[in-house]
Order: structure tokens, then C-alpha cells, then sequence
């Protein structure tokens, strides 16, 4: 009697945690529109892998904040190229394309990527052409915004960039540049820009245990034309594994790139720990060779249970994240203080 009475109690309040905290969609940024976009999906029926797609596809269209989609961030020749990726957290399949040219919705063209090849990643004009064949349309990217921030950017002597060991003097002077033979030991600049934000990383996760995420960014304004970032490369922009849970990172992606930080993560919930606590174990080993960069990153477990943790860099304290699950409707945005 009394075991069984345990034993109920048990259950229901087991049953009441997982139905309050599932189904889960969180993504970096205040990008609201593209977490209702996602949140819409699941409750329609549509799979986890449709919720993050659509979610980030609905931000490439909204250009959100300028950092993910057509018109934002152009390299130095002044163009915009894309990196998404979308990752199956059931089967392990990915599909990611980089450097993505003429063709606005990059997370689409990586899920086909995903489900009409056996590749993992294609980049570039190659990319392009798969695209295309694919039935996307091919289109300009360029905008009146990204042709403006190009041409204040060669006014100011193409001030800032990422060259360095160059000559003539890439902090005075624009290119073309030739190498130098001896390297200056240099500090890294504070390049990535804290304050427009960049890249979208969503994590989906459904009531029956799948899980799904995603990345979708234009990249670096005035990157080296070629220069991909962390968002299409598995286990550093995103990475999801419906036995252990899903995390996504934002940020310096030449740098978070280096450190896997979405497959650690992953990888310490695996073995029990706390979204939060795995999270933040991922920025501190990025820290610890790093001390001021920015980034942040997003973890969610198996129970929907999730969490967030950035690094304090200068202009970046705060990091806002977005949030839906049955108890937060509309979506809800979280802050977390960096540290
Ligand atoms: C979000 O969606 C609403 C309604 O469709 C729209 O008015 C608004 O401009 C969108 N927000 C952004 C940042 O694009
Ligand atoms: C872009 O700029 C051109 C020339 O200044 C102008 O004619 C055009 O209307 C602008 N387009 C948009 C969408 O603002
Ligand atoms: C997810 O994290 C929460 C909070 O730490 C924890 O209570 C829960 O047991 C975790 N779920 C799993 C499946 O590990």
C-alpha cells in the first residue's frame, strides 16, 4: 500500500517534469520571431529537425540584427557569404555548407546537403551550383546596408581587419598585402563585434526524446574573402545527441572553434553534468588560452532542462538567450551574467 502509493507519487510528479519542461526550443540571441518560428513547428507536428530549420530560416529573412542572412557582413571585397549547418540528433547525420554564395537560405541548402548527399559539409561556388540544382534560387545578397558598411569600411583605409605579419601595415593600410618574413608577436584584437551580435544557434528538443540543432550566420563583417567560422563545423557552432542532450555557441568563432565547445558540453551532460555547469566548463577551457574573448554558449539536456554561460570580455557582460517550452509562452527571454 504504501509502496504503491510511493510509486504513484513518484510517477505523476516524474510525468509533471517532463510535460512542463518538453517540448524545449532555445536559441541564441533575443531572436524571438525565429523561436515562435520553431515553437509553431513542434506544435504542429512538425519534427525537431522542421523547428530548428525553420527557426533559423525565419531569422535569415529577417536579417536578424544584420548577422545572419543576405545584406550583413561583408567580407573584403564587400560581399556576403553564408554558414549554416543543421545536425540529426537521433541518426548523427549533418549537413552544413560555408562560405555559401548567392543563395539566401543557407540552413535550407544545408539540410539538403543533409538529406540528397552523403557529405557532411560542401563551401563555396561548388556549393552554390548544389544549391541551385537543388531547386534554391540564386540571388545578389548585397543590400544598400552591406554595400555601405563596405564602402565606409575602404574610405577608413579598410580599418578593422584580420590581417597581421603583412606588409604595408595592415592596421594603416588596405591591400593587397604580401607576407613579412619575420612575425611579430602580437595580441589578439578585440574583432568580433559585441554589440550587433552574431550568428543564430537553435536547440529543439520533442516530448518522444528527439533532439535537433542548428546554425545559421553571414560571419565576420570584413573577413578575409574564404574565411569560415565555427556555425558549420559539427561539435564547435552546434552539436546534438538525442542520448545526452545539445548545445550551440555564439561568438569569436575563430577562436571557439579550436576548443569544440558544443561537443564538450554535449559530452559532460553525458556523464551528468548540469546545462549550466556544462556550459560553463566549456567557456573556461576556452579562457583558460583565451582570457577576453567573446563568446557564449546555449546547453540543453535529455529533460529539457537548460542553461547558458559567456565570458566577460570587454562590452559583454550580459548574454540573452531565448526560450520556449510549455510553461514559457510566448517566448521568454533569459539573460545570463557572463563571467
Ligand atoms: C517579428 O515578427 C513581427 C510579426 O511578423 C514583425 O512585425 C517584426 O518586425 C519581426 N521582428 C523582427 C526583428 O524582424
Ligand atoms: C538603394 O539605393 C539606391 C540608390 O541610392 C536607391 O535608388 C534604392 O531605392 C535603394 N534601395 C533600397 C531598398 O533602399
Ligand atoms: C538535466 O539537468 C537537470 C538539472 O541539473 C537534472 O536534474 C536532470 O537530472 C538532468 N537530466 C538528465 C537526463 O541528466
Amino acid at each position: 500500500m504504501f509502496a504503491s502509493l510511493l510509486i504513484f507519487t513518484l510517477t505523476v510528479r516524474f510525468s509533471l517534469g517532463q510535460t512542463s519542461r518538453l517540448p524545449l526550443v532555445i536559441n541564441t540571441w533575443p531572436f524571438k520571431n525565429a523561436t515562435a518560428t520553431a515553437w509553431g513547428v513542434l506544435l504542429s507536428g512538425g519534427s525537431v529537425l522542421d523547428a530548428v530549420e525553420k527557426g533559423c530560416a525565419r531569422c535569415e529573412m529577417e536579417q536578424c540584427d544584420g548577422s545572419v542572412g543576405y545584406g550583413g557582413s561583408p567580407d573584403e571585397h564587400g560581399e556576403t557569404t553564408l554558414d549554416a549547418m543543421i545536425m540529426n540528433g537521433d541518426t548523427m547525420d549533418v549537413g552544413a555548407v560555408a562560405d555559401l554564395r548567392r543563395i539566401k537560405n543557407a540552413i535550407g541548402v544545408a539540410r539538403a546537403v543533409m538529406e540528397h548527399t552523403e557529405h557532411t559539409l560542401l563551401v563555396g561556388e561548388s556549393a552554390s551550383v548544389f544549391a541551385e540544382n537543388m531547386g534554391f534560387i540564386a540571388e545578389d545578397l548585397t543590400t544598400n546596408r552591406s554595400l555601405n558598411i563596405f564602402s565606409q569600411w575602404l574610405k577608413g583605409n579598410c580599418q578593422p581587419n584580420y590581417r597581421k605579419n603583412v606588409f604595408p601595415d595592415p592596421k594603416k593600410s588596405c591591400g593587397p598585402y604580401k607576407p613579412m618574413a619575420t612575425m611579430k608577436q602580437n595580441t589578439r584584437a578585440q574583432h568580433a563585434n559585441v554589440h550587433s551580435h552574431d550568428t543564430i544557434g537553435m536547440i529543439a528538443l520533442d516530448q518522444d526524446g528527439h533532439v535537433a540543432a542548428g546554425t545559421s550566420t553571414n560571419g565576420l563583417t570584413h573577413k578575409v574573402p574564404g574565411r569560415v567560422g565555427d556555425s558549420p563545423i559539427v561539435g564547435a557552432g552546434a552539436y546534438a545527441d538525442s542520448s545526452a542532450g545539445a548545445a550551440a555557441a555564439t561568438g569569436d568563432g575563430d577562436v571557439m572553434m579550436r576548443f569544440l565547445p558544443s561537443y564538450l558540453a554535449v559530452e559532460l551532460m553525458r556523464a551528468g553534468a548540469d546545462p549550466s555547469a556544462a556550459c560553463k566548463t566549456a567557456i573556461s577551457r576556452i579562457k583558460r588560452h583565451y582570457s577576453d574573448f567573446f563568446g557564449a554558449i546555449i546547453c540543453a539536456n535529455t529533460t529539457g532542462h537548460y542553461g547558458a554561460a559567456c565570458n566577460k570580455a570587454p562590452g559583454f557582460s550580459q548574454f540573452h538567450y531565448m526560450v520556449s517550452n510549455p510553461k514559457l509562452v510566448p517566448p521568454f527571454l533569459e539573460t545570463e551574467n557572463c563571467f
